[in-house]
């Protein structure tokens, strides 16, 4: 089986943990989109690891991972992140990471324009500041720097000049800043190209003839659905397709060799950034689901925003994803309420709203419209069987099962490797 796993809200919403599990029966696992905006935890025993650009299978030491051409790289920050691993004594050889060599590189440039454009904006996206957004888009614009390019100095310095030449007029033009000089960039980049020689390849091709060879592949979303660029809220979204459609073009395995798709969900609402969410909650819920839930950016530390669990949201994640299966995520963090709510449809005007509006003005002013349940107010965690877990959550599960009509799977009920229940 070949299966994508992505979010199906704003983000964070478990996906690391799920995808190490996962990974246990999986050969090799491969990031298709976004970079390192991405923060995905997998907690081991007492120890936490954050992964921002390497798969979040790593940990399993005779595993590959593979980092694939829908990605953006910034190789400063894989570096670190690879240092880090070496340092918990966790070897990265090429054998088992392998990273696209057409997949796009982050330029120092990237960042600073990330942030002076955020700076620009009357609307604030809130961005992480990675310099996701300008990689991205100079992807597109057809003056991207590639992985192969770190290899060839003569290409690299003619894409530099070239690239430098356009963006050091709008540093000094339109932001007032300094020049870029190119040979700290070239020298620097060069260097990156050396140390991660080894590991650049054509993943595609790798991708596929372990798939000829009966080897199955894990592919890991970064963001979630309405972070997507053209489904999500835009602008407050990426630069990638983070749904399950990203997964052919971000990594070169056709859809007709995509057998699963699991989309992760908290059994709550969060959001890090600006942009709507109808569900937000607005009482002492905001703090209390915040601070049981450690809901904190993985990358930035930023606060998340916290709300109800909202099923308009998620049923057209369930469609535009494809979901066979549904992983509910945290549901321990409810442990404690009294009564729990689901949003289940938006009033808009004196009208009922049942599908995801795509008009932002719209999604903005909803009112949502609530469906009340009896919360289960017990310790959940310890819980590893569906019949075992009480009576009011396992309505809570069959509830949202129901009305999202997918198959919930998976179950997580803490942080830990083993805190699953699988049904
Ligand atoms: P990702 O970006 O989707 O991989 O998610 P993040 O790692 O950014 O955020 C999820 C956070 O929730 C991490 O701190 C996880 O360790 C934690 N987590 C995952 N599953 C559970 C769970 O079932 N219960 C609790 N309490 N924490 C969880
Ligand atoms: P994971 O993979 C949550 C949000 C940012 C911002 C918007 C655009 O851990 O779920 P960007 O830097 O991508 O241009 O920022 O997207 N964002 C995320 N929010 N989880 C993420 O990744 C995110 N990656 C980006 O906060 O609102
Ligand atoms: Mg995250």
């Amino acid at each position: 089986m070949n299966i994508v796993v992505g979010g199906a809200q704003w983000g964070d919403e478990g996906k690391g943990k799920l995808i190490d599990i996962l990974s246990e029966k999986t050969d090799i696992t491969a990031r298709y989109q976004g970079g390192n905006n991405a923060g995905h935890t997998v907690v081991v025993g007492d120890k936490k690891y954050v992964f921002h650009l390497i798969p979040s299978a790593i940990l399993r030491k005779e595993k590959i991972c593979v980092i694939g051409n829908g990605v953006v790289i910034d190789p400063k920050a894989l570096l670190v992140e690879l240092e880090e691993l070496r340092e918990q004594k966790i070897s990265v050889s090429s054998k088992r990471l392998k990273i696209a060599a057409n997949a796009h590189v982050i330029l120092p440039y990237h960042r600073i324009l990330d942030g002076l454009r955020e700076s620009k904006r009357k609307n604030k996206i809130g961005t992480t500041g990675r310099g996701i957004g300008p990689c991205y888009a100079d992807k597109v614009t057809r003056c991207g720097i590639r992985m192969i390019d770190l290899l060839n100095p003569k290409v690299l310095k003619a894409k530099l000049e070239d690239n430098l030449r356009e963006k050091n007029e709008i540093f000094r033009k339109v932001y007032g800043q300094k020049s870029f000089p190119f040979g700290d960039i070239y020298k620097e980049y060069l260097d990156y190209g050396k140390k991660l020689r080894s590991y650049i390849c054509d993943t595609a091709l790798f991708l596929n003839k372990a798939i000829d060879e009966k080897k199955t592949v894990l592919f890991e979303g970064a963001q979630g659905t309405f972070l997507d660029i053209d489904f999500g809220t835009y602008p407050f979204v990426t630069s990638s397709n983070s749904i399950a459609g990203g997964v052919s073009a971000g990594t070169g395995v056709a859809p007709t060799k995509i057998d699963q798709m699991i989309s992760a969900v908290k059994a709550y609402t969060t959001r890090v950034g600006e942009g709507p969410f109808p569900t937000e909650f607005s009482t002492h819920l905001k703090d209390d689901i915040r601070t049981k839930g450690k809901e904190f950016g993985a990358t930035t530390g930023r606060p998340r925003r916290c709300g109800w669990f909202d099923s308009i949201l998620v049923r057209y994640a369930v469609m535009v994803n494809g979901t066979t299966e549904l992983a509910i995520m945290k549901l321990d963090v409810l442990d404690e309420l009294k009564k729990i709510k689901v949003c289940v449809g938006y009033r808009y005007k004196g009208k009922i709203i049942k599908d995801f509006p795509l008009d932002l003005e719209v999604l903005q002013n909803v009112k949502p419209i609530y469906k009340e349940l009896d919360g289960w107010q017990k310790p959940i965690s310890g819980i590893r069987k569906f019949e075992k877990l009480p009576k009011n959550a396992k309505k809570y599960i069959d509830f949202l099962e129901k009305i999202l009509e997918t198959r919930i799977k998976y179950i997580s009920i803490g942080s830990k490797r083993d805190e699953i229940i699988i049904r």
